[in-house]
């Protein structure tokens, strides 16, 4: 691995903790304004200071994050879909890696759906984007979407991050699951976790301890900080757990949730 991209992953992955605490706020690029992300600029500029990175599309970085921001970039680059389109799985590559560059990208993201109808087309555009990517040194995080249909268990979720990784991906986010230690095991690179829909703080807490001492490199996660009463409150909690090894009982008193 080159320099650069060795550079590039640390400012994600932080060498003095060997962990990551992404902000995920992509969810406009197939749900369109998601609950907490309708004006994802004020959603962002609080949260800013505790994250690692950012996870989000082209349009939300030019219009709602400031340039001069001291945050790592995960710029998403597949799409095409929708929430009320054909089937979610049908996505394409959205960005060229010369507009990624111009953004200062520190990683590009991509999902693959593993199991689904457009599973080949998905992890063709891996394989062309790693192919691509390698040319620059700029890391490949791949994300293994789940269709509605697929169960999110070590079985599936280990054949779709293993799958990634093979094809070249530099990072895997994934969901979380009994028996992650197999998922992550299996995975010869670092393996974030997703978040997932809005669960109770203290179940969200748990879910990103669980996954860190099971292995996680961390957490990109996005609704359980943005839609909690308390965001601020959420991203340092987890922050905590994941680059301090605080417990979720701990972190969970500080929270502000009001009544
Ligand atoms: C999918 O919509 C995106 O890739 C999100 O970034 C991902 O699902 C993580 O966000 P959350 O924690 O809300 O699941």
């Amino acid at each position: 691995m080159d320099w650069g991209m060795k550079n590039r992953i640390s400012r994600i992955i932080k060498p003095d903790t060997g962990r990551a605490v992404m902000l995920a706020v992509d969810h406009g690029y197939f749900l369109g304004p998601t609950s907490g992300l309708e004006e994802p600029g004020k959603t962002i500029k609080p949260l800013l200071a505790y994250a690692d990175s950012l996870m989000l599309t082209r349009g939300v970085l030019r219009n709602s994050v400031d340039p001069r921001a001291d945050i790592p970039i995960v710029l998403r680059v597949s799409g095409g879909n929708s929430i009320v389109g054909e089937d979610l799985s049908k996505e394409a590559i959205t960005v060229s890696l010369q507009d990624a560059i111009r953004l200062n990208v520190s990683a590009v993201a991509l999902s693959v759906y593993v199991g689904s109808k457009y599973e080949h087309q998905t992890l063709k555009n891996l394989a062309d984007l790693v192919s691509e990517c390698e040319g620059y040194g700029i890391p490949v995080l791949a994300v293994t979407a789940v269709g509605r249909e697929m169960v999110r268990d070590a079985k599936y979720l280990s054949l779709a991050c293993r799958i990634a990784s093979e094809l070249g991906a530099h990072m895997v986010k994934t969901y979380y699951c009994e028996d992650f230690e197999k998922v992550v095991k299996t995975c010869p690179v670092p393996v974030v976790i997703a978040g997932g829909k809005k669960i109770p703080e203290k179940d969200a807490l748990k879910l990103a301890y669980n996954a860190v001492n099971e292995g996680a490199a961390g957490v990109d996660m996005g609704r359980n900080i943005f839609q909690s009463k308390d965001p601020v409150g959420m991203i340092k909690a987890v922050r905590d757990i994941v680059h301090k090894k605080a417990t979720p009982d701990k972190v969970y008193k500080e929270l502000k949730l009001g009544k």
